[in-house]
C-alpha cells in the first residue's frame, strides 16, 4: 500500500462521488487522492466514474476526461502524453509509474487508485514537491567538465565509450524509482536516491568527462550513496527499464577500483 506524506495534522477522509456522464455505457471507477493547500480541510479520496467510450486508452486520457467532464480542479502534471519527458510520474494502483504510458487496460479490473509519488510533500492533488530531488540532481553537476583545450568542432567519442552510456542516458528524471526506495523514504535529506545516482554515474561512464576524480570525491560519503541496500524496488518501477541499482553498483565498483 503506497504511503503518502499528508499535511501535518491530517487524516486521509472520504470524499465526493462523482457519476458517469449522462449516456455512458462502458465505464470504470477511479479513487483519486485529492489536496488543496488553500482550503482548510483534510486530503479525501474522491470517487469518479469514467466513460471508458469517452477517452483514450490511458490512465492520463482517464484523468484528461475526468478534469474536462467532471471536475475541473483535479490538478495533475503532464506534457508530452509519450513518456519522454517524465511530468506524470505518480502511483497507480500501488506502483509508481508514468501515467501517459500506463494503459487502463493493463490494470486489474475494478477500481483504479491514483494518487502522488509517495513520500513526497504535496504541492495539490497528484503534484508532489519534487525541488528536494531537483536541487540533489543540480549537486552532481549534470554536464560535461572538461580541463583540455576546447576542440575545433566536437568533443570525439567511439562508439564503444559511446555505447558505455547505454542504460544511463534514457532516464527521464521521472523520480518513479527514488520515490519507491524505502532507503529514500528515511533519509532523503542525505541520501541522493537511485534517480541521481544514475545521473551521476551517466557522467562517471562518459569518455568525455574529465572530472571522475572529482564526481567519486562527491559519492564518496556513507549517506550519499552507501544507504543504498539493494532492495532493488527502484529497477522494478523504472518506467523506461533501466536498472539504477546497477548502476549504483558501478560506482561502488569504481571507488574500489581506484584504490588498488
Ligand atoms: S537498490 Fe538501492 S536505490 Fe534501488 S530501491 Fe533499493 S536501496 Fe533504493
Ligand atoms: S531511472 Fe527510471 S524511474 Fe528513475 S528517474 Fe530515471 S527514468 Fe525515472
Ligand atoms: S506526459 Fe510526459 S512522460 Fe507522461
Amino acid at each position: 500500500m503506497v504511503e503518502l506524506t499528508l499535511p501535518k495534522n491530517s487524516q486521509l477522509r472520504k470524499g465526493r462521488k462523482f457519476p458517469a456522464p449522462a449516456g455512458a455505457k462502458r465505464t470504470r471507477t477511479f479513487k483519486v487522492y485529492r489536496y488543496d493547500p488553500d482550503r482548510d480541510e483534510n486530503p479525501r479520496w474522491d470517487t469518479f466514474q469514467v466513460d471508458l467510450d469517452a477517452c483514450g486508452p490511458m490512465v492520463l486520457d482517464a484523468l484528461i476526461a475526468i478534469k474536462a467532464q467532471s471536475d475541473s480542479s483535479l490538478t495533475f502534471r503532464r506534457s508530452c502524453r509519450e513518456g519522454v519527458c517524465g511530468s506524470c510520474a505518480m502511483n497507480i494502483s500501488g506502483r509508481n509509474t508514468l501515467a501517459c504510458t500506463k494503459g487502463m487496460a493493463d490494470l486489474p479490473g475494478g477500481t483504479i487508485t491514483v494518487s502522488p509519488l509517495p513520500h513526497m510533500p504535496v504541492l495539490k492533488d497528484l503534484v508532489p514537491d519534487l525541488s528536494g530531488f531537483y536541487a540533489q540532481y543540480a549537486a552532481i553537476e549534470p554536464w560535461l567538465h572538461t580541463d583540455s583545450p576546447q576542440p575545433e568542432k566536437e568533443w570525439l567519442q567511439s562508439p564503444p565509450e559511446r555505447a558505455k552510456m547505454d542504460g544511463l542516458y534514457e532516464c527521464i528524471l521521472c523520480a518513479c524509482c527514488s520515490t519507491s526506495c524505502p532507503s529514500y523514504w528515511w533519509n532523503q535529506e542525505r541520501f541522493l536516491g537511485p534517480a541521481v545516482l544514475l545521473q551521476a554515474y551517466r557522467w562517471i561512464s562518459d569518455s568525455r568527462d574529465e572530472a571522475t576524480g572529482d564526481r567519486l570525491d562527491q559519492l564518496e560519503d556513507p549517506f550519499r550513496l552507501y544507504r543504498c541496500h539493494t532492495i532493488m524496488n527502484c529497477a522494478q518501477v523504472c518506467p523506461k527499464g533501466l536498472n539504477p541499482a546497477k548502476a549504483i553498483a558501478e560506482i561502488k565498483t569504481a571507488l574500489v577500483e581506484r584504490q588498488i
